[in-house]
């Protein structure tokens, strides 16, 4: 009777895990680092830089203040942004990520309507795919 129990126990556990949708990779804070926060200060040809507009302002994308005379975010900035833009995004799914869907072209599935105007004109563009690729879960 137990091992009968048991063994329906095992089977409605194996088939939970084969049902349940993948596991979402973790974020890797050295590749946002790295690569993702550069794109936030880069200055691109015909865009202004996220930075000019998300370090303050009142809606979620809200990076922190670079230090005065500094050109890139000190190691706790970085936590701080990495913990705010982590909420922006869905592990393993860029397709609904806002921070990726905000600023990309409508034509090439963004959002209909951004302030910021289209950072990314399509999902071609290296800095997308790097968002993307973080998003993934890739490591540096
Ligand atoms: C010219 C100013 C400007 C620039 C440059 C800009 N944004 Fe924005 N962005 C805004 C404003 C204003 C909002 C809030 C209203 C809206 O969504 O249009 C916003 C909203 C967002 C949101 C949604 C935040 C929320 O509350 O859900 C994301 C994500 C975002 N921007 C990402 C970016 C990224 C990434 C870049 C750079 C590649 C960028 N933006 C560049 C002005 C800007």
């Amino acid at each position: 009777m137990a091992a009968a129990r048991m063994t329906f126990a095992l089977a409605a556990a194996l088939l939970a895990a084969s049902s349940a949708p993948r596991a979402a990779p973790p974020l890797d804070y050295e590749f946002f680092k790295a690569r993702v926060q550069p794109i936030f200060l880069q200055k691109r040809d015909g865009h202004t830089r996220c930075y000019v507009c998300h370090a303050e302002g009142n809606n979620a994308f809200r990076l922190e203040r670079l230090s005065s005379g500094a050109t890139t975010w000190n190691e706790e900035q970085s936590r701080k942004n990495f913990e705010m833009v982590s909420i922006l995004v869905n592990p393993g799914d860029p397709e609904t990520s806002r921070l990726l869907q905000q600023p990309l072209a409508p034509e090439a599935g963004g959002n209909v309507f951004h302030s910021g105007g289209r950072q990314f004109a399509s999902k071609d563009e290296p800095n997308w795919k790097i968002l993307a690729d973080w998003v993934n879960g890739q490591k540096l």
